[in-house]
């Protein structure tokens, strides 16, 4: 949530700001702005809406300066006003500064400065933390060895409780910017004499591809030549370099309208990738580099708890379904942010799991660290290298989709239930699972890019149901067992893109309350896969139709429907268990897809909403 750009180097700052805001749009979209030192000064223009609006409103000024900030803004504290936009400058004009996260504390540091003599224009959190700064600046006398700007900024944050991820700069530092992160991602891409500092790596791939993950409490120091890390108490830091191995390309649309559907249609090679070097050599196992658990280890634990949030709250539901079905482990599946106030009693010898494709959702991470705090061994599936969840797990498997950039979770989620299921027969193998059994499931997997590439192609047909269903104001969506959590998955997809209320439920659920709903002007999508309860979900949809109810039911080859229950058939391959919920999300994901761009919603940038949820 929010997406902070800066650039110090030769080039014109302006230009590459607003380039890199335009990768960063996806993690806010309520105003756009960016602030650059010019030689009479500071220049900042910034305005509600898009980064277009920016655009348009940057071409009001002369922006020439090589050293810059920018933000794209999610709203949390004041409304969506071009006062309330960032960056914001403090009332003595000698402090600028974008920031995403929450400063926790505002309320008092604001008193405190207005007795100083501080003004605000904003309502913004953050204009406050740009005047502590100032204050501090017109205040600390320079430490010899430092510069008066870095120590300024270290002091006011000493001060400043809740999360940040801020770029600074001062019309009295030319050419420099101090950043800063606390429970908000920070990266700094170093390139040659020049360096940008941003939320993603998204917004600096197409300048340089080595990076360094900034840690909480440490503050950079850039200038065009060199940067510095320290932390708040003035420790050196030792950078680490990264290379980052995506590519630009990763993050364009390369020819479709929306990155959702370049990531859904990307998903057979983002499965491959998931599984690529994961089979064990005799083909009967998933094997992983990074759990940092021997099997012995593996074989003492007696319960395994997965947290997420959302979509990947879904991949949790699916993992605790395979593993107790295939591992015949107890399992528990919990909003990670509902886990980390419940308190609830953990006893024997669990194993935590957060799943979470940016690894940096807030909920998350504070479930982790409550389950450290707790003493467990927490482990990740995580698609952001260097992300906060992934440093500070005790260990992973990363996904290696690629960057996700459309709001709306596809491909992660996909990739997700690919490594829930590879868990599963990993555990399943060190305990009751056969060697046949084991080869039959490797198998299974090996095969899903080309289920998923055989449900891709029946895209215009699906787009062609959903043209006929998208002026429909409530939906249901139900399945059974390991297709409920997809059926809930299908809801939310539908409900975030196209602002349809939709519900999802399991199947037999319906008759205790749901199926009040149901008449001809509620649809249902239904679940229904050739299983040993394949008769009980056909009588749950005469239910339906004996109420009028339209359905769209999502079965698999083989599946005899008796006549008149599906108004509807989409029909998927006939598969593995393990790899049916990625195969049965796929045409959820297309419908709900082709019904919001059908209603002409922004599918990418959905109202609301922000990829990377860094607030609580
Ligand atoms: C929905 C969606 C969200 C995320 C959730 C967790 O399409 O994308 O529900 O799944 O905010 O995000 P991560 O996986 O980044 O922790």
């Amino acid at each position: 949530m929010c997406g902070i750009v800066g650039y110090v180097g030769r080039q014109k700052a302006a230009t590459i700001l607003i380039e890199g805001l335009k990768r960063l749009e996806y993690r806010g979209y309520d105003s756009a702005g960016l602030a650059v030192l010019q030689n009479d000064g500071i220049e900042i223009a910034k305005k509600t809406g898009r980064v277009g609006n920016l655009v348009k409103e940057a071409k009001h000024h002369r922006f020439t300066g090589t050293t810059g900030i920018s933000h794209t803004r999610w709203a949390t504290h004041g409304g969506v006003t071009d006062a309330n936009a960032h960056p914001h400058l403090s009332s003595d004009g000698k402090i600028s500064l974008v920031h995403n996260g929450v400063i926790e504390n505002y309320v008092s540091i604001k008193k405190f400065l207005s007795a100083r003599g501080y003004t605000f224009s904003s309502e913004t959190d953050t204009e406050v933390l740009c005047n502590l700064i100032a204050y501090h600046y017109a205040k600390e006398p320079a430490d010899p060895d430092q510069s008066r700007f870095v120590t300024s900024v270290r002091q006011a944050l000493r001060h400043a409780e809740g999360t940040y991820g801020i770029a600074v700069i001062s019309p009295e530092a030319p050419g420099e910017i101090v950043a800063a992160r606390k429970g908000s991602p920070l990266i700094l891409g170093v390139g040659d004499n020049e360096f940008i500092v941003a939320s993603d790596v998204a917004a600096l791939i197409s300048h340089t591809q080595n990076v360094v993950y900034l840690k909480d409490g440490e503050v950079v120091h850039l200038t065009p030549k060199d940067f510095s890390i320290t932390t708040l108490d003035q420790e050196d830091v030792e950078a680490v370099v990264d290379r980052v191995t995506w590519t630009v390309d990763a993050a364009e649309l390369n020819g479709h309208p929306h990155f959702m559907e370049k990531e859904i249609f990307e998903q057979p090679a983002a499965l491959e990738n998931s599984m690529r070097g994961r089979f064990s050599e005799d083909g009967s196992t998933a094997k992983f580099g990074g759990l940092n658990l021997g099997p012995v280890e593996f074989r003492q634990i007696d319960r395994f708890v997965f947290l997420g949030c959302g979509t990947a709250w879904h991949a949790c539901l699916v993992a605790e379904h395979l593993l107790e079905r295939f591992a015949r482990v107890p399992v528990e599946a919990d909003y990670a942010s509902e886990f980390r106030y419940r308190n609830s009693p953990l006893s024997g010898n669990p194993l935590f799991f957060v799943i979470s494709q940016s690894g940096e959702t807030i909920d998350t991470l504070g479930a982790l660290r409550e389950a450290k705090r707790k003493g467990y061994k927490v482990l990740a599936i995580n698609n952001t290298v260097g992300s906060t969840i992934a440093r500070e797990t005790d260990g992973g498997i990363y996904q290696h989709v690629g960057p996700e950039i459309g709001v709306a979770s596809t491909k992660a989620f996909t990739s997700q239930l690919l490594v829930g299921a590879m868990l599963a027969l990993h555990v399943a193998r060190m305990r009751d699972m056969s060697f046949a059994d084991g080869v039959e499931y490797v198998n299974a997997l090996k095969g899903v890019p080309d289920l998923v590439r055989r449900v891709l192609e029946q895209a215009p047909r699906i787009k062609e149901i959903a043209l006929r269903y998208a002026h429909y104001s409530d939906f249901l969506f139900l399945g059974r067992l390991s297709l409920f959590p997809i059926a809930l998955e299908g809801a939310l997809k539908l409900k975030e893109i196209s602002y349809i209320h939709a519900e999802g439920y399991p199947a037999a659920e319906m008759k205790h309350g749901p199926i009040a709903l149901i008449s001809e002007k509620c649809p249902s999508v239904f679940f229904v896969p050739k299983s040993e309860i394949f008769n009980k979900l056909v009588s749950s949809i005469q239910e339906i139709k004996a109420r009028n109810g339209k359905t769209i039911v999502i079965t698999t080859e083989g599946c005899e429907l008796p006549p008149g229950v599906a108004d509807e058939i989409i029909t998927i391959p006939d598969c593995h268990e393990a790899v049916l919920p990625i195969v049965a999300t796929i045409p959820v994901q297309l419908l709900s897809y082709y019904i919001a761009v059908a209603r002409g919603c922004d599918v990418d940038k959905p109202r609301n909403l922000a990829k990377s949820v860094t607030v609580e």
